[in-house]
């Protein structure tokens, strides 16, 4: 399409301003034009205040012509998109990414916590249903849910901060804190219940006061993954 037009950036395009014998350049539109040959354009500047080199995209609705002024020259070249403030931080490439697969954006982490959400308040709701039913597998299965925490709960630690890296530049807030510290409480008591149960696979078959234990903190991961969940919320969704 535009193949043997250049790509100017609005740091290349303000080289070519008029002065030092530069070509008079201007933005419009996407397009640059090359309007050196107009009088009305010398040196650079036209009607005293539009700057060549610059987009004058915006600024065209005050003038008494329209568009057709451009008939007469050529256009030399394509005007690079401009970077969203909100995207400084982000590299060309990954965000020529985005452009394709516009959802590898905003989705990692939305999408990824619902797992550890789901699997750590199903935990205590098993247990519970085996010490009211006396059913040994419904025990066996919140172990498997257990394991399944373990897995999924760091994938959303790793897109947790590549989401806030990425769409609020990392920026510190108490959100923030209170995800990150959160997330490591979630984190350790997943590992310790863990291995609570791979050493003593009866615990909660006998009473004792450590069974008890054992069913608290498995009761502290549904409120553990809400206010993670409530917090996050409150950023994706602001008001
Ligand atoms: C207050 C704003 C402006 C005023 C008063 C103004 C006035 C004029 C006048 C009187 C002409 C010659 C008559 C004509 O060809 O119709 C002209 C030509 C032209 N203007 Fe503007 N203009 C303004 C803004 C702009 C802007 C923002 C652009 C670019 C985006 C622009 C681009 C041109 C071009 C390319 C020509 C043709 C020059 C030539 O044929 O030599 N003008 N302008
Ligand atoms: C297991 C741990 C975590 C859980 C369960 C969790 C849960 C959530 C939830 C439910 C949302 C709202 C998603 C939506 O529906 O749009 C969210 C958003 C968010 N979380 Fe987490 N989160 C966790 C860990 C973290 C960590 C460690 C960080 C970073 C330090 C983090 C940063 C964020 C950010 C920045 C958002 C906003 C995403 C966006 O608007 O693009 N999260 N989180």
């Amino acid at each position: 399409m535009h193949d043997e037009l250049k790509e100017f950036s609005r740091e290349e395009l303000a080289i070519f301003n008029g002065e030092n014998g530069q070509p008079v350049y201007i933005g419009y539109e996407g397009k640059v034009y090359d309007v050196s040959k107009s009088k009305l354009w010398k040196p650079g500047l036209h009607m005293r205040r539009h700057q060549a080199g610059t987009d004058l995209t915006e600024e065209i609705g005050g003038a008494p012509h329209g568009i057709e002024v451009f008939e007469k020259f050529p256009q030399v070249g394509i005007l690079k998109p401009e970077k969203d403030p909100m995207d400084e931080h982000i590299p060309d490439l990954l965000l020529a990414v985005f452009r394709k697969i516009p959802m590898l954006r905003r989705h990692p982490h939305p999408m990824t916590v619902h797992f550890p959400i789901a699997f750590m308040m199903l935990f205590p709701v098993l247990n519970i249903l085996y010490l009211l039913t006396g059913n040994r597998s419904l025990e066996t299965s919140a172990f498997h849910v257990l394991v399944a925490g373990l897995v999924v709960a760091p994938v959303a630690m790793l897109t947790g901060p590549y989401n806030w890296w990425l769409n609020y530049a990392g920026k510190w807030s108490k959100i923030i804190a209170i995800k990150i510290f959160g997330s490591l409480i979630l984190i350790t008591l997943i590992l310790v219940t863990f291995l609570w149960r791979i050493l003593s696979p009866e615990i909660l078959l006998q009473p004792s006061g450590a069974r008890i234990l054992y069913l608290i903190i498995s009761l502290t991961f549904p409120v553990l993954v809400a206010v993670l969940g409530w917090f996050g919320a409150k950023m994706t969704f602001p008001h």
